[in-house]
């Protein structure tokens, strides 16, 4: 299986994904400002991936910093940069934010510079390699509600190339696979980045599970004609209320689901869940360039002073959506009530501590 990053110490080496599929390529980022342009360009994309991504970044800035006088509020300012890369997706504030309050911590417990930098590299790793154990866990709860003989369209790529490896989305689908229970898998080109034709596609054919790309504008007919029995699709950003928010196309897919009367699940881990947020009105929704829609890879396929809206999410309110499929088990309506079980479990947990 692909792996969208690795952690060097002084680098984080990137799976470039605007090169896919014709190339595989990686980038070296030595410094949090290059980490932060890959983000903004989709170099890496895809929310827990950007998570673990900005971790590696608050490492990188802490390093170039870790000497001076106002240490926090330096730390901050990069923080509040690295969070400002892409706005909806929440893994990448949760991460940034998880780093700066703990190296805060540790300032407060007078821990001296070497052991706080040290503490933070460890705990940004946490957060990369508990990405896939958490990804494989889904997998399980989600491939157990997957219809037999299951016939899955996927919107965007929710896959290992999203996370830290294995999928939400496609982990579902590879579990499923893995149990004998996916015919086919249908994989939207998802307009205009095609992270569905260029990453799903891609990252399916490697591992060889069945997929067949289709375009956005044939979702409705591929459900008629083609049997679809489930759809499965990753989050960005949930609120306690269930309504989420994911590529542009989601909450389409999700009406589809409604009127043929077919599943509709979500698949995302706890830090993809804004338990701060009450509903999807309060999410910020990332509006994109217009020229991704003007033209292809330079290509121009629309006049170019044409008006374009590009915005990259849409969100689908919680009572369209059939379950949530988590690590912690799939969470089922009422939402408010499921999420907030959702979030006393997460703080039991207690994972993400330097004190670990
Ligand atoms: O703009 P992208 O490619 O980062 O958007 C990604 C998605 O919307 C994914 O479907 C979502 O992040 C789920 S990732 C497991």
């Amino acid at each position: 299986m692909v792996k969208t990053m690795k952690w060097q110490s002084s680098a984080l080496i990137l799976l470039d994904q605007t090169k896919l599929p014709i190339n595989v390529e990686f980038i070296e980022c030595k410094d949090y400002k290059r980490v932060i342009d890959a983000i903004k360009r989709l170099e890496v994309r895809g929310a827990p991936a950007i998570g673990a991504a900005a971790g590696f970044a608050m490492v990188l800035a802490l390093k170039e910093i870790i000497s001076e006088e106002n240490l926090l509020a330096s730390y901050a300012v990069r923080r509040d940069e690295i969070i400002a890369a892409r706005p909806t997706a929440v893994n990448l504030e949760w991460a940034a934010n998880l780093l700066y309050t703990s190296v805060e911590e540790m300032l407060e417990a007078k821990l001296d510079s070497v052991l706080i930098l040290a503490n933070i590299e460890k705990l940004a790793l946490k957060i990369y390699d508990t990405d896939i154990e958490k990804n494989k866990t889904m997998g399980t709860f989600g491939a157990e509600i997957m219809p037999e003989k299951a016939i899955v369209l996927t919107h965007c790529n929710a896959g290992a190339l999203a996370t830290c490896g294995y999928g939400t989305a496609l982990g579902v689908i590879r579990a499923a696979y893995e149990v004998g229970k996916l015919k086919m898998v249908y994989s939207d080109e998802t307009r205009p980045l095609l992270q569905g034709s260029r990453l799903t596609a891609w990252e399916l054919l490697e591992d060889g599970i069945p997929v067949t790309t289709i375009t956005d504008n044939m979702a409705a007919w591929t459900i008629l004609k083609k049997g679809i029995n489930a759809i499965v699709v990753g989050a960005d950003r949930i609120a306690s209320n269930g309504d989420t928010a994911n590529k542009i196309g989601t909450y389409g897919l999700a009406v589809l689901a409604k009127e043929h009367n077919i599943p509709f699940y979500i698949a995302a881990p706890a830090s993809t869940f804004d338990f701060d947020i009450a509903t999807g009105d309060e999410i910020k929704i990332e509006e994109r360039s217009g020229d991704e829609v003007r033209m292809f890879q330079g290509i121009p396929s629309a006049p170019p002073n044409v008006a374009v809206f590009n915005p990259g999410f849409d969100v689908t309110p919680g009572d369209l959506i059939t379950g949530i499929i988590t690590e912690y088990g799939v969470l089922e309506k009422p939402y408010i009530s499921a999420i907030a079980k959702l979030k006393e479990n997460v703080s039991k947990e207690n994972l993400f501590t330097w004190k670990a």
